[in-house]
């Protein structure tokens, strides 16, 4: 547990909110969340109103049920992705560049339409599926080399040793960054992922600066000498009809840092894990690997693990509950994903299951990395099933949780062979 586990102090319940929609959740810190993440949400589905107000971390709205979270995402006027409003947000961000330097913006990710729409064309060929697909063989040989290295060893930390490394990688590759920046983003991308357990934005800004400053030499190289990589297709896009600039280059390369990185990450993480403790699956995967595809969509949705925030726009009734402007509401996707109303025995890894989750989100902000995501995933799973013998969880190392915006797995002793 970090130290991010002492429980937050309860703020005073707003008069409009009734006793029968507050549940005490601290989504950084519940003691039980952070011993078994996805354990913890099936209680709160069983035991929770299916959209709560939580007095924890200065109080907020959480979304549990598949249908609040299918509502909410689907409706960017009542839930704003502009966490501060917009004009508010680059006046703040403008006097603290004043300070410290330019501060890069993670669009679109936390914007409204018609902005958002504006910032995310530019993207969707970038991360097109026949872009991707290029990448395939190149994200399979990082994947092997990986696996290789701790094959002959009878056991290891998995997070450190595969999961976190290979979207680094991969994100380096596919970026046209130098190899040598590996171990800075490395770091970088640890110091996102400790901190990222913590509410507020301590030192968030910094980070996300010095992203920008790993990449702002390549992205001047680029701009002279195109590449094949996606810091020259950026280059080369329009933004509502203007060319794009140094400094949409470093936000959208911050953007993607940010969203791509400890997602795949976890996602491998939590995957791994499920696939760890049920032997019978490996198996089953091994003989079939055509399989495979479907088991990583009913790992990401057994194990969601993002929760997007939302600012509540204006004063309204949503799914029975109050809600007031300003007020916080965070799309709890885990538990979308894991409800008996939407999926039949929901905990059941069913590779036969028909109909879709939601750990990519639904509605105009669905993840733009889905396809990339899908790939590093299944490549993973693939090669991790060809190179290593039947893997099990170190009895004696049982693996560690981290929660907050993105739930995942911290440490994952794994061992193999006799
Ligand atoms: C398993 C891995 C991943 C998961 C579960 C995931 C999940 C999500 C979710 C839930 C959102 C919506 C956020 C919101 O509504 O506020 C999102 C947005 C986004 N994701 Fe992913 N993501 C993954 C991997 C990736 C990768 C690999 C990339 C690219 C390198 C990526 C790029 C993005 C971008 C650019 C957005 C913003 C889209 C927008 O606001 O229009 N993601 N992702």
């Amino acid at each position: 547990m970090t130290e991010a586990a002492t429980a937050s102090e309860p703020a005073p319940i707003p008069g409009h909110i009734p006793e029968s929609v507050v549940y005490d959740f601290d989504m950084f810190r519940d003691p039980a969340y952070l011993a078994d993440p996805h354990k913890r949400v099936i209680d709160l589905l069983e035991n929770a109103p299916p959209v709560f107000w939580t007095p924890r971390n200065g109080g907020h709205w959480m979304l549990v049920s598949h249908a609040a979270n299918f509502e909410a995402a689907r409706d960017c006027e009542d839930f704003s992705s502009e966490v501060l409003p917009y004009k508010e947000m680059e006046a703040l961000l403008d006097q603290l560049a004043d300070e410290t330097g330019r501060v890069p913006r993670a669009y679109p990710i936390n914007l409204d339409p018609p902005l958002h729409g504006i910032y995310r064309k530019p993207l969707q060929g970038v991360f097109s599926p026949r872009t991707i697909n290029t990448m395939q063989e190149q994200i399979r040989a990082m994947a092997c080399d990986l696996l290789d290295a701790v094959a002959g060893k009878g056991g290891c930390e998995f997070m450190s040793a595969v999961a976190e490394p290979l979207p680094v990688k991969v994100f380096l590759r596919m970026l046209g960054m130098p190899e040598d920046k590996y171990p800075e983003y490395r770091a970088l991308v640890r110091a996102h992922l400790d901190a990222q357990a913590l509410p507020g934005a301590e030192g968030a800004l910094q980070r996300l600066q010095k992203v920008a400053q790993a990449m702002r030499d390549t992205i001047e190289e680029r701009r002279d000498e195109r590449r094949d990589d996606i810091i020259s297709m950026l280059w080369g896009v329009e933004i509502d009809g203007r060319a794009t600039t140094q400094e949409d280059l470093e936000n959208y390369g911050v953007l993607l840092f940010i969203a791509g990185l400890d997602t795949v990450m976890q996602g491998i993480g939590l995957g791994v894990r499920h696939l760890a403790e049920n032997p019978a699956l490996q198996q089953r995967l091994r003989d079939d690997p055509s399989l495979i595809s479907k088991a990583t969509e009913e790992l990401l949705r057994r194990y969601s693990f993002t929760v997007p925030p939302r600012r509540v726009a204006r004063d309204m009734e949503f799914q029975g509950v109050q809600m007031k402007a300003g007020e916080r509401a965070m799309l709890f996707l885990p538990g979308a994903d894991l409800d008996p109303r939407e999926f039949e025995n929901p905990t059941e890894v069913n590779l036969e299951r028909e109909g879709a989750h939601i750990a990519f989100n639904a509605g105009p902000h669905r993840c733009l990395g889905s396809h990339l995501a899908r790939v590093e995933l299944n490549i993973l799973y693939e090669e991790l099933l060809t190179r290593l013998p039947q893997f099990r969880l170190d009895p004696d190392k049982p693996p560690s949780f981290n929660c907050g915006h993105v739930v995942g797995v911290e440490q994952l002793h794994l061992v193999w062979g006799d």
